[in-house]
Parts: structure tokens; sequence; C-alpha cells
């Protein structure tokens, strides 16, 4: 091994302190809820209210390591290349230094600390668009640099440029990313096919709107190297699990099932699946906000990895109880020093590990032998329409209903009856699924009696009132201040509003006033509130806005004011915005770092 773990952690950070960065360490899995991203999946996303201007109390040159989790790849696990979770060394100038400063701390850092030959090095710069300029400014940096000539390359949009995807009101910008052979020893290698992306800088300049870009006063860095890829990659693997990360995962994988990992094919997948969701379930249950096994949110997920990685035991020949000595080796050989709260949960990891698996594992045989049974139902009606007619088309899906049921009964995630099925050549009826759960819910409607509403502590005719306006509120807010405005908490009495909402600094008189003369318009046009129920992909897409925590499948109420306001949300509400009376601000003041908290009033002549 030419690096190890450890080795590159430090040579990062110290790096990146010795050139007057503050080490400001990482923050939780969990996204902060402002963007509606579940978890964090680049290291910027709890930096963004500084990147967008806001005083960071570490000052203006920033690095860490952070972990991210990314779930679109999940079916993608398995292969050599993809994880759940996975750290990103990053570094920060929040408008600091520029590109000139930039490309020599990343020149210095992969040639003469990492150690890459800087005529290897291909560097891809923006082309520019109708939103900002051609790069010609980084790539003169590198040309000075000694970069090549002929390694930079101007790509458009697509490629070099960085946002979350989805957002609007956050920071985003051209990227500049590099580039290594894959072999180094390739003679004369051609980009992009014999390369690998190792990591980027983003020049954060501009700020995402509803439908375009406009610039940021601060001219920010970004930086974000993926700490896994690039150790595999320093190490010359060509397989990102043979690091240092996973070397004694995988041979507690190998002892436990008398399997080789060199061998290669399903047992080799089977083993990097249940060494990534372990890994990744470590992370999430010993998070600071601590994650556990739900029905919902972050908990879903989390249970949809450990039931994948539990059948991933049955897999290959172990027990599923393998995870807990799997989990140990990640909190105490791999992870313990990084993160040394692993260390002092261990054992809450290792319990709540245990109790999910001895669920899940109660009820997964029988649930597996449930799904065969629907597969030779299937089979065998397909042989008998066969017979009666030769033309006949057979049948491969498994219904909704009984996806459903084994949902419902057995507590099989939809994913995993449909992975089941793609085994066998088939495919789930979703939609189907969807009704039958529908249905379900609809039968139980009975037990959502009595849940809290919507912050609302009593249903008088007055608080109702105040509800609507809150949501007013809400939407004057975003558009008065920022899109990035979201509701932080609620609270709502016979008296007043009490709304709380992430913002940097204190409003000024200017804005509260704008804030008042908004909703106070919106209440003068008498605009009808309608309420909807659809499902929650349907209101995303429609761009209402709420608490992005939901089970699968769920249908959500919505309310709409106008094209002004769209709120996922119990209700209940005033059918006219004409009921509401004189809309007042009485306070603005702080609730918490970040979060602003105003008092407001209804006037009635
Ligand atoms: N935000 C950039 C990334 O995630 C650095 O790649």
């Amino acid at each position: 091994m030419k690096i190890s773990a450890q080795e590159l952690r430090k040579a990062w950070l110290e790096f990146y302190q010795s050139k007057g960065h503050t080490d400001i360490g990482a923050v939780s899995l969990l996204g902060d809820g402002t963007t509606g991203v579940l978890f964090n999946v680049a290291g910027m996303q709890s930096l963004m209210p500084y990147l967008l201007g806001a005083k960071h109390p570490a000052g203006k040159r920033l690095c860490n390591i952070q972990g991210c989790l990314r779930t679109v790849d999940i079916d993608s696990v398995g292969d050599a290349s993809h994880f759940t979770f996975f750290e990103m060394m990053g570094n920060w100038s929040l408008g600091d230094y520029f590109k000139k400063e930039k490309t020599a701390y990343t020149v210095e850092l992969l040639t003469r600390v990492l150690g890459l030959d800087k005529d290897k090095l291909c560097a891809t710069v923006f082309e520019g668009n109708e939103s900002a300029p051609r790069d010609e400014e980084t790539a003169g940096f590198l040309l000075g640099l000694g970069i090549k000539k002929g390694h930079i390359f101007y790509l458009p949009k697509k490629d070099n440029w960085w946002e979350l995807e989805g957002t609007v009101g956050t920071p985003c910008g051209p990227d500049n990313e590099w580039f290594y052979p894959i072999d180094p020893e390739k003679k004369d290698p051609v980009f992009p096919d014999d390369y690998v992306e190792i990591g980027n800088d983003v020049y954060m300049q501009y700020r995402k709107t509803k439908d375009g870009y406009e610039p940021l006063e601060n001219k920010n860095v970004d930086t974000g190297f993926g700490f896994d890829r690039m150790l595999s990659f320093l190490n010359g693997t060509g397989d990102a699990y043979l690091t240092d990360l996973f070397a004694d995962a995988l041979k507690l994988l190998e002892e436990a099932s008398g399997k080789r990992y060199a061998d290669g094919g399903e047992d080799r997948r089977a083993m990097r699946i249940i060494a990534d969701h372990t890994r990744t379930a470590v992370m999430l249950i010993g998070d600071r906000q601590s994650v556990l096994p739900s029905n919902t949110g972050a908990g879903y997920i989390l249970r949809r990895l450990l039931r994948r990685a539990i059948r991933y035991c049955r897999a290959l020949s172990v027990p599923s109880e393998t995870m807990l000595p799997l989990a140990k080796v990640f909190i105490e050989k791999v992870y313990g020093k990084a993160y040394p709260l692993l260390l002092e949960r261990e054992e809450f990891i290792l319990d709540e590990l245990q109790k999910e698996i001895v669920r899940f594992e109660a009820t997964l045989a029988q649930g597996i032998k449930e799904f065969e049974k629907c597969v030779s139902g299937l089979e065998r009606k397909n042989e008998f329409m066969k017979k009666s007619d030769p033309a006949y088309v057979p049948d491969k899906t498994i219904g909704g209903k009984a996806a459903f049921r084994l949902y419902d009964t057995y507590g099989f995630p939809p994913e995993l009856t449909e992975e089941l099925a793609r085994e066998r050549g088939l495919t789930v009826d979703k939609a189907g699924f969807d009704e039958a759960f529908k249905e379900h819910q609809q039968k139980s409607r009975v037990i959502e009696k009595g849940e809290a509403k919507g912050g609302l502590e009593s249903h008088s005719d007055i608080a109702v009132k105040y509800h609507t306006a809150t949501h007013l509120l809400n939407a004057a807010l975003k558009r008065v201040l920022s899109p990035d405005c979201n509701q932080k908490g609620s609270n709502i009495n016979d008296e007043r509003l009490r709304f709380d909402f992430n913002f940097p600094r204190p409003m000024t008189e200017e804005e509260i006033k704008a804030v008042e003369d908004l909703v106070n318009e919106k209440i003068k046009e008498d605009i009808p509130v309608v309420f909807c129920e659809m499902s929650l992909e349907e209101a995303r897409k429609e761009g209402f806005v709420g608490v992005f925590d939901s089970k699968y499948g769920e249908t959500v109420k919505t309310y709409s004011i106008g094209d002004f306001s769209r709120e996922m949300c119990g209700g209940p509400h005033v059918a006219r915005t004409g009921e509401l009376g004189q809309f007042k601000i009485v306070k603005e003041q702080s609730s918490s770092a970040g979060v602003r908290r105003i008092k407001a009033i209804l006037l009635f002549p």
C-alpha cells in the first residue's frame, strides 16, 4: 500500500492548514432541511449560508473531510466504484482567494504532496454560456502552473457547472475538474476514456434563482475531492473496495463465507453490498443526530439498506449477524479515530443493528416463500394459458396486491420485491402497488385523528385564520428575502402567530415593511384557499413546499393560495384570504444560529 486512509486524511487537512485554512470538522450526515435534500450529498451543503454571504465564525478559509450519503446510485452499489456513504475532502474560500490561488493550491497538493505527475494531469473548465463566460481565466492560470496546453479542455454546462440539483436560492458556479490516467503507464492515453476524475474546484459566484442565475457578492471557492476514490486511485487498485477502509471487512466476510473476494462474480458483489451498507448503517445510527430504522424519511433509507444487506448475507450464505462484527471493524479499526462518537456509541449502534436484524429475519424467510408462491402461481397461469392459446404472451408481472401484501405482512420494502422480481426476469406492477397502498391508508385514516396539525394549539376560528396567515407569511418571506427561506418552526394560538425560518441576519425595517405589505396585499385580493390531495411526488413536482419526510407512496394534503403560496399541510384553513383582517409583524428576533423568529398578529376592524 502506497498511502493509508489515515495518511491521506492527514495530508489533505495539513496541507490546507498550512495555507491558512481552519479544519471545521464534519457535520451530521443529515441535511439541515433548508434545501429539501434529505442527506448531505456534498461537503458544501452545510456551508451554504456562508457561501451566500453570511460570516463564518472560523474565518474565510476552511477545510474538512465530510461524510456524505447518496442514495441515487443504490442499485449500482456492488460494482467496483459505487458507495452509498463516502467522504469528501473539501476546502473553501469564502470571498477570500479565488482562481489564481486555488489552481496553485490544487496543483501543489496533487503533485508535491500526493506525488502525481504534472505532465499527466488533465483539467476541464467551463466553455461558457448565456449565464457565465468561458473560463479562460482558470485555463490561463493552469497553463502558467505548467499544465500542458493539450491537457486543458473546455466543456459545456452538463460537465463543468456545479449546483445542487432541484434546489433554488443555492450557490453554484462553473468548475474546474481534475483528471488523471487510469493507468499512468499507458502510452498516449486518450481523454476522457483513459482518465478518471479525481476531484473538482467549483468557483461559486452565482446563486441559482427560479429561472436563471444571479451573481453573488462574494467570489467563493468550493473544492471537493472524493476521499474513498482518491485513496483507491493513489494506491492503483482499480477497485475502490481494495483499500484499507475495506480490507478488514472483506477479510471477515471471506472467513465467514469461505469464499474469496478475488474470485469475483455474485459473491464479490454480495460482499461489496454487505460491506457498503453496513458501513453506511454504522454512520447513520452513530450520527450525532442518530438515525434509527423506521418507515419514514432517513429512517426508511436506513431500513432499506439494512434489509438489502441482510438479504445479501443470505445470498453469500453467511448469517446476517455477521454484520455485527463487521460493524465493529468499521467502528473500532477504520473510523473510530476520525469519528470518536462512533466509539462512544458502539454498544448502542450494535444494539440497534441487532434489533433490526432480528426484526427482519423473523419475517424474511416467510416473505421469500410467499414471493416464490407468487412466482410459481404466475408460471402455472402462463403454462395453462399457453396450452389453450399457443400465441399467448406470458405474463411477467407480479401483481400490485401481492407486492403490497409482501410489504404489509412481511416488511418487504417494494424495492426488495422489485429486486427479487428482476432476478427472475419479472417486474412488479407498481401502479397496482400504489393503489393497494392508498386503499390501505384510507382504511387506517381513523388512527390519524388527534395528530398535531401544523403547529396549531387549538382549532378556534381565530387560530385557523392565523394558520392561513402563516402560509402567506412563509410565501412573502421567500419573495422578499430569499427563496431559500424555509419554515423551521411554527406555533399558533388565539393571540398571535410565531414563525421561525432560516435567514442569516436580522431583517431590515424596509424588509419587514415589505413582507407586511405583501401579505396585506394578498389578503385584500381575497384569494380562495384551495385544498387538494395528491401523491407526494406530484406535490413536489407542482412546487408545494413542506416537510420532506414521508412514507413510500404517501398522499399528502396541499393548500394553495392562488399562485402565491403552495404548501403541503394538514390544514385547516379559511376559505378566502379576505377573512384575515390586517396583518402586522410585532417582533423580529433571533431564534437560534441562522434562524429568525417573527411574531405577528391579525387586527380586525
Ligand atoms: N461541491 C462540489 C462537489 O460536491 C465540490 O463535488
